[in-house]
């Protein structure tokens, strides 16, 4: 496994790969890194011969009052992670190799933002994308893996690369869980105990909500206020946002049309949690 901390090397080396018609795969992350990122890393490994992971916790996307100092981080982990999975490359670059100076270019996202998480994080997927630009042109990936937990990423990454025509494919990878539905994140150790065993409910929750659209429902807000009932009777969580929408364009709907997104992002005491469902409204 090489470690790779310069962006000029990380280029040349896929360079390399690429002139050899080597398939590379290319796993972005902020590092800290659990079973969900692995699941990626494991797809990754199934559809292309080099496998890149990059751990860069990007400032861009940090907002003001958004804990970039306290970001989890553990490299030494994060190394043994990667060297049993089998990545060939971890890509580590300090904020100053990426930002040499104030950027005079960054990109700005138009669409899909103005909802779920984009809205209380102005700016928040801006940074994300520009960070993408550059890790693509320098990893120069066939496909790059995303988890649906961040569903609203991958919708967002999925214009990037269609309206700037990145020659990669997006590749989505299902959210991976707890046993008891809960999805991973590096956010569950700061649930209290007993937050930790309401959290499941809303997983259930969303798939309520589902089930009742499957079943027929045509009224969307008889079905996010099931889902609101039903988050607010088995958690002490506070409710951020429940949105229904359709998907990837995440525009609002207001009757079954295709492919949609549900979804919620609710507030614990130390912890603020998201998960969605994304089915065929048919
Ligand atoms: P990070 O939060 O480290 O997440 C890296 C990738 O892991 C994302 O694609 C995220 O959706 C995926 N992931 C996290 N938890 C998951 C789970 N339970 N199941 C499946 N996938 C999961 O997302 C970022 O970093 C950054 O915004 C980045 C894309 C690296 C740009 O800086």
């Amino acid at each position: 496994m090489k470690i790779i901390e310069s962006p000029a090397e990380l280029q040349k080396e896929t360079s390399k790969y690429r002139d050899q018609g080597k398939k590379i795969g290319f796993v972005p992350t902020m590092g800290f890194l659990h079973e969900g990122h692995e699941q990626l890393i494991r797809q990754a490994e199934k559809q292309n011969e080099i496998v890149v992971l990059s751990i860069f916790v990007n400032p861009l996307q940090f907002g003001e009052g958004e804990d970039l100092d306290h970001y989890p981080r553990d490299e030494k982990h994060d190394r043994e992670v990667a060297r049993r999975l089998g990545v060939d490359i971890i890509f580590f670059p300090t904020v100053k190799s990426m930002y040499p100076s104030e950027p005079a270019i960054k990109l700005s996202v138009t669409k899909r933002t103005n909802v779920l998480c984009g809205k209380s994080r102005p700016g928040h997927f801006d940074g994300v994308v520009t960070v993408l630009a550059k890790l693509f042109h320098l990893c120069q990936p066939s496909a790059a893996y995303f988890g649906m937990k961040d569903a609203q990423q991958v919708a967002v990454v999925k214009a990037l690369v269609d309206d700037l025509n990145f020659p990669v494919e997006i590749v989505p990878v299902p959210t991976v869980r707890e046993k008891d539905g809960l999805a991973k994140s590096s956010r569950n150790v700061n649930l209290s105990p007993q937050e930790r065993e309401e959290a499941p409910a809303i997983q259930k929750a969303l798939q309520n909500g589902r089930k009742m659209i499957k079943n027929g429902e045509k009224d969307f807000q008889t079905v996010k206020t099931a889902v609101n009932t039903f988050i607010e009777n088995n958690t002490h969580g506070k409710i951020e946002y429940i949105e229904l929408l359709s998907y990837p364009s995440l525009e609002p709907v207001d009757r079954p049309a295709g492919k949609m997104i549900l979804a919620t992002a609710v507030k614990f005491e130390k912890a603020r949690l998201i998960d969605n469902l994304v089915f065929d409204s048919k």
